[in-house]
């Protein structure tokens, strides 16, 4: 029966080598439910990128990964358009327009978007508030309005997971703010599920429902933001000495006051 099947991503001891290097160990998630935003957070080099790719089924990786409590073969869910994967690096320039190359996207959709599917691109421009870069070239965007097409492109495939590689690290603090709300609001409407690496610790506070922190290869913490990002991990996992403190508004906030001498590590 529908209603007692658990719905969303169960990550279980997901490992993936580079040659002989172990860079990923045994990493098990627990349930990740439809509905939510997942912030991947931890230093660089620790293995988000690695993560992604290994869900997007590009690298070979040993371990399971279950959507509603069924397993997805290795590969098998980016080929059927359950599982949609943004890059940490987009490609370089493609000639061409950004409606177009989200046409292209709509068109590569199983089940097709059909006649709707220009209409169905102009509104998703329109909600990314990109109506005006439409008929422009991709080749003459700027990084962050590349971003953004980027996302409009992996949105239209309907995904039922989103992967995205810190898609925010081109863009201004509005679009930052806009962009987070949208995946947001997305990912609840379409009851999917989005894992987003992330390096801003007070988006994830606040635009997060849940985080996982990634060290070494290894899980170090995952569940509600406020529970794992704390003074005490923060230590720990990026070696500095912080606050989280509640602002005026009643929100937490981290606030970095140092960088920790290699022993206190
Ligand atoms: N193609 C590769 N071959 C060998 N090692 C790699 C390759 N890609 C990444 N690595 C190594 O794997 C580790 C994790 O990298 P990555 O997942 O890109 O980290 P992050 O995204 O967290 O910054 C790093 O030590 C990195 O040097
Ligand atoms: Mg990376």
């Amino acid at each position: 029966m529908q209603g007692l099947t658990v719905q969303g991503l169960t990550v279980e001891a997901l490992s993936v080598h580079y040659g002989r290097q172990r860079v990923l160990d045994n990493i098990s998630t627990g349930l990740l439910p439809r509905g939510e935003v997942i912030v991947l957070l931890g230093p660089n080099g620790c293995g988000k990128s690695t993560l992604l790719k290994a869900m997007a089924g590009l690298l070979p990786r040993q371990g399971r990964m279950l959507l509603d409590g069924r397993e997805l073969g290795r590969g098998r869910g980016q080929a059927e358009g359950k599982l949609v994967y943004l890059p940490q690096n987009l490609p370089g320039d493609v000639r061409l327009r950004v409606d177009e190359s989200v046409m292209v996207a709509a068109n590569a959709l199983r089940s097709g978007l059909g006649d709707d599917s220009r209409s169905a691109v102009e509104q998703l421009l329109h909600r990314l508030g990109i109506s005006q870069l439409a008929h422009r070239q991709l080749g003459e965007l700027s990084g962050g309005q590349k971003q953004i097409v980027a996302l409009a492109q992996a949105l239209i495939r309907e995904p039922d997971i989103l992967l995205l590689d810190e898609p925010l690290s081109a863009l201004d603090l509005r679009r930052q703010f806009e962009v987070m709300r949208l995946i947001q609001t997305e990912t609840r409407q379409r009851n999917m599920l989005t894992l987003i690496v992330l390096h801003d610790l007070n988006i994830a506070l606040k635009h997060g429902d849940r985080t996982l922190l990634l060290n070494q290869g290894r899980l170090q913490g995952c569940g509600l933001p406020a529970e794992v990002i704390t003074p005490a991990q923060l230590a720990r996992v990026f070696g500095v000495s912080a606050r989280v403190e509640h602002c005026s508004h009643g929100r937490l906030n981290v606030l970095i006051d140092a960088a920790l001498p290699a022993g206190k590590l």
